[in-house]
């Protein structure tokens, strides 16, 4: 079987009604990003950070995944799919993806301010102040805030370096070490890139731009790698 590496964005999921970073004119629901995803934030207002993940925690509950999630986790059926995903949602599990590597964490997970390894699923929406671990420190939401490490970036170029096809959707490709990941691919192999607005990308061989949304692009996609690559 071959493998197919996807790696995902905010824009996948903006047909499932969840707002796109940079579409968002610098400000992130109205914040400033360095107030609620930096370990700065953090420190600064511990209160104003957790509520603004809760809020996006309630929005992701109510969210369903779009065409666009579906096709990428029917792939399975004729291919081995690794989805490398920068988006803290969970739509690409719903959808029925069943090997999702979180770039930059997840929303419904919580994390002990004092052990890293201390990781825990949440069931709704909420977490507060006075929420603590078994060591007895704070939790925090378990997110790769600005200035933090990313901790799956290893395996996911380890992903990469083995994809036979490789499908960027939904990213502007801003932000690293993400973004780095194309440069990992092996020449001879096809890269789709499938954007409404298409980022910069440095002309490479086998590249495949295609200038849609992202239901529409998988659909396109699927036709040309059933066609040619299965
Ligand atoms: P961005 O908001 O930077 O980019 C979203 C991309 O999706 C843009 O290129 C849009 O053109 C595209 N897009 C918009 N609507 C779309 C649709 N319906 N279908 C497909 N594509 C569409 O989001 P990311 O590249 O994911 O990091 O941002 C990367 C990281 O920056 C995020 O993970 C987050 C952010 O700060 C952290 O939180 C650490």
């Amino acid at each position: 079987m071959k493998k197919i590496v996807v790696l995902s964005g905010a824009g996948v999921s903006a047909e499932s009604g969840i707002k796109t970073f940079r579409d968002s004119g610098g400000l992130w629901e109205g914040h400033d990003v360095m107030d609620v995803a930096s370990p700065e934030g953090w420190a600064k207002d511990r209160e104003l950070v957790l509520n603004f993940y809760n809020e996006r925690r309630k929005n992701a509950l109510s969210a369903s995944p779009n065409k666009g999630h579906q096709i990428i986790a029917e792939l399975e059926n004729q291919f081995k799919v690794t989805v490398i995903t920068q988006n803290v949602d969970n739509l690409h599990e719903k959808a029925g993806s069943s090997n999702v590597i979180h770039l930059h964490g997840e929303l419904f997970k919580s994390r002990s301010t004092v052990d890293p390894n201390l990781i825990y699923d949440m069931d709704g929406w909420e977490l507060n102040i006075g929420d603590k671990c078994e060591k007895g420190s704070q939790l925090r939401p378990h997110i790769v805030w600005f200035g933090e490490m990313v901790p799956m970036m290893e395996v996911a170029v380890e992903e990469t370096l083995s994809a036979d096809i490789f499908i960027v959707i939904g990213t502007s490709l801003q932000v690293y070490p993400a973004a780095g990941l194309l440069e990992y691919v092996k020449e001879s192999n096809p890269k789709f890139i499938i954007d409404p607005n298409m980022p910069e990308v440095f002309p490479r061989p086998n590249l495949f731009l295609i200038e849609e949304v992202g239901s529409a692009g998988m659909k396109k996609v699927r036709e040309i790698i059933l066609k040619e690559y299965v």
